[in-house]
């Protein structure tokens, strides 16, 4: 049986990964930061299954704290590990540039050093992002020049270079997965998609009035979550450590989104959306589209699920409530 240990498990990825390894006999070993109130409620759905919630072990932990991780190797000596952990909001690490370097760059380098410090000989997975390319045209592939756009960029960026770095300097077994992004019903509710469909559901109950938006423009190469910590897992298993870029080649606007979001509960998004200047980012990433096509044919990754139903699926669930 092969143990597991995830950074940022409470977090969208964290939950969807943990559940995907349980459910192939995997021991998962998870890191939660300490906080005033509960982080853990995407993992409530493993504990319904008794035989995988006892395979599932949480320990405070900080990717800021390089001792704690190297303690917790030392112990568990995992057989893979799983670096999700970041501050993960763009517009937010405008603001708190620092605190996102610490824990998306410098947290990525801590758990690589933790690991050799502790002799852990761990196949190793560094949560790279699109946010990498910038402003680099569309398509982007695995060798297109890395311009980031923000002090989130620009971290994963470092650790990006760090992954790849201490695979050629430490031949360890150490993969950077560049992926765009990916949304589900477990969405962070400050990430464009998930306030849009939660406001569509609160605006179809009547407790919502309009959506305040910035930039509707932009365009995503948005996927599901669900699909990909598959591929992170192929990436980890795979014969040779290598870089993908994980995505579905297909981008739509923010406004593409609104438009269909509020339209599967018959509702024209126009009488709703307003703008608002605050939620404009100081630089901007235009357009996203990923070519996975060396994922495809090395790891025999694809997306299954489209972008309509990912919406339908995110707004049916955020109606839930409601009804
Ligand atoms: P998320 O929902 O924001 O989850 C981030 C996780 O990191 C949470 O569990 C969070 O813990 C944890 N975390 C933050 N700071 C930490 C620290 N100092 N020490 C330990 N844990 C810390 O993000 P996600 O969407 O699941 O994304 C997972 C990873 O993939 C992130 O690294 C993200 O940057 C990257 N990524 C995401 C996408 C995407 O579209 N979703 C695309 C490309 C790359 P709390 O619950 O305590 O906040
Ligand atoms: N969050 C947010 N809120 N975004 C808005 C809003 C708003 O009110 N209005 C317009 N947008 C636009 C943003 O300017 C951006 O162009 C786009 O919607 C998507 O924003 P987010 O959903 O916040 O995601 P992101 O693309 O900036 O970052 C996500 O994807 C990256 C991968 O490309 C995050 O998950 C990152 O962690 C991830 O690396």
């Amino acid at each position: 049986m092969r143990t597991a240990f995830i950074t940022g498990i409470s977090g969208q990825d964290g939950s969807y990964l943990a559940e995907f390894l349980l459910a192939r006999g995997y021991t998962v070993h998870g890191l939660v930061r300490r906080s005033s109130s509960v982080t853990t409620w995407r993992l409530d759905g493993i504990y319904e299954a008794p035989q995988e919630a006892e395979r599932l072990i949480l320990h405070y932990g900080d990717v800021t704290d390089g001792v704690s991780l190297s303690r917790l190797f030392a112990e568990i000596r995992p057989d893979e590990v799983y670096n999700l952990a970041a501050q993960s909001h763009v517009m937010v690490s405008f603001q708190l540039p620092e605190a996102t370097a610490d824990a998306t760059a410098l947290g990525a380098l801590r758990v690589l050093e933790a690991l050799r410090a502790a002799s852990v000989d761990a196949r190793f997975y560094q949560a790279s992002s699109s946010e990498m390319f910038g402003s680099t045209p569309p398509p982007q592939n695995e060798i297109s020049r890395l311009h980031p756009r923000s002090p989130y960029g620009v971290s994963k960026v470092f650790a990006h270079h760090a992954t790849v770095n201490y695979r050629e300097a430490y031949d360890m077994f150490a993969v950077s997965g560049i992926l765009f992004n990916h949304e589900s019903p477990r969405r962070g509710e400050t990430f464009v998609t998930r306030k849009i469909t939660r406001a569509v559901a609160a605006i179809e109950a009547g407790r919502q009035e309009h959506l305040y938006l910035g930039n509707l423009d932009a365009r995503r190469d948005w996927g599901f979550a669900g699909d990909y910590v598959d591929a992170m897992w192929r990436m980890v298993t795979a014969d040779e450590p290598a870089d993908f870029v994980i995505g579905t080649g297909v981008a739509h606007s923010v406004r593409e989104f609104c438009e269909l979001a509020f339209g599967h509960v018959g509702l024209d998004w126009e009488r709703y959306v307003r703008h608002d200047d605050r939620y404009e980012r100081p630089a901007e990433v235009e357009n996203l589209v990923a070519d996975a096509s060396a994922a495809e044919a090395q790891l025999g990754w694809t997306p299954t699920v489209d972008f309509a139903s990912l919406v339908a699926m995110m707004v049916e669930a955020d109606r839930a409530p409601y009804r």
